[in-house]
C-alpha cells in the first residue's frame, strides 16, 4: 500500500497522488457492460458530459459510436492518464472542476461512475444540484451508484433511501439493474440506474 500526503478527496491533489503512484483500484481498464449496452440500444446519440472521468475509457466508446462527448477531471494527473489512454479522442478531455464547468453545448446525458461516491458525503447535495442545473427536462443521468453504509471512504457508499431523497425532487428513475461485471471494490454493492430530469 503506497503512502499518500493528501487525505482530502475533495482536492485534486488527493487524486493526482493516486494516479501518479498508480494506485487506482476503481479503474476498470475498460468500459462496463451496462454502459456499453446502454449506448448500443440508445434511440439516439446524446450530447454527453462525464464528470470526474479519471482514465475515461467511455470517451472512446462514445466517440466511436459518433456521440458528442466531453469528459472533465480536476486532477492534472487524471487528465494526463485519460489523454494517453484515449489517443485520437484526447482533445475531448478537459481539465476542469465539475462545480464551475460550463459546457460549450447543452448537455443531454450525464454519465456517472465512481464520481459521486468519490466525494465526501457533505458534497452530495451540491453534486445533485449541479446535475439538475446542467440537464434540461428529459435529460438523462445514467451510470453506476455505489450502495453501502460503511462510514469510511472513498468510495463513500449511499443507502438507497438517501439517493432517492436527493434525486427525486429533480429526477424520476427509469432503470435500475444489478451489475454483473463489477470490480472487487464495488462488487455486489453497485447498481446501474438511469434517471430522467423532471420538467418541474
Ligand atoms: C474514483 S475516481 C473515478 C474516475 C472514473 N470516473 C472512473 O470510473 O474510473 C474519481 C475522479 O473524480 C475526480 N474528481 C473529484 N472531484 C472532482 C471535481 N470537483 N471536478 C472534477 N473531477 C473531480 C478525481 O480527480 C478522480 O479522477
Amino acid at each position: 500500500m503506497p503512502s499518500f500526503a493528501s487525505r482530502d478527496p475533495s482536492a485534486p491533489e488527493f487524486w493526482s497522488e493516486r494516479f501518479e503512484q498508480e494506485f487506482t483500484p476503481w479503474d476498470r481498464g475498460d468500459v462496463p457492460e451496462a454502459f456499453r449496452h446502454f449506448v448500443e440500444k440508445s434511440p439516439q446519440p446524446y450530447v454527453t458530459l462525464i464528470p470526474g472521468c479519471g482514465t475515461g475509457y467511455e470517451v472512446a466508446c462514445l466517440s466511436e459510436a459518433g456521440w458528442d462527448v466531453t469528459a472533465i477531471d480536476f486532477s492534472p494527473a487524471a487528465v494526463d492518464a485519460a489523454r494517453k489512454a484515449l489517443e485520437r479522442w484526447a482533445e475531448r478531455v478537459v481539465q476542469a472542476d465539475f462545480f464551475g464547468f460550463a459546457p460549450a453545448r447543452p448537455v443531454e446525458l450525464i454519465y456517472e461512475r465512481a464520481f459521486f461516491c468519490a466525494l465526501p458525503r457533505q458534497m452530495r447535495q451540491a453534486v445533485v444540484n449541479r446535475w439538475a442545473e446542467l440537464l434540461p427536462p428529459g435529460g438523462l443521468l445514467a451510470g453506476f451508484f455505489f450502495f453501502d453504509d460503511a462510514p469510511k471512504g472513498p468510495p463513500f457508499g449511499i443507502v438507497p433511501a438517501e439517493l432517492e431523497n436527493l434525486l427525486t425532487p429533480f429526477f424520476e428513475r427509469i432503470a435500475d439493474e444489478a451489475v454483473a461485471d463489477s470490480l472487487p471494490v464495488f462488487a455486489g454493492r453497485e447498481r446501474w440506474q438511469v434517471w430522467r430530469r423532471k420538467a418541474h
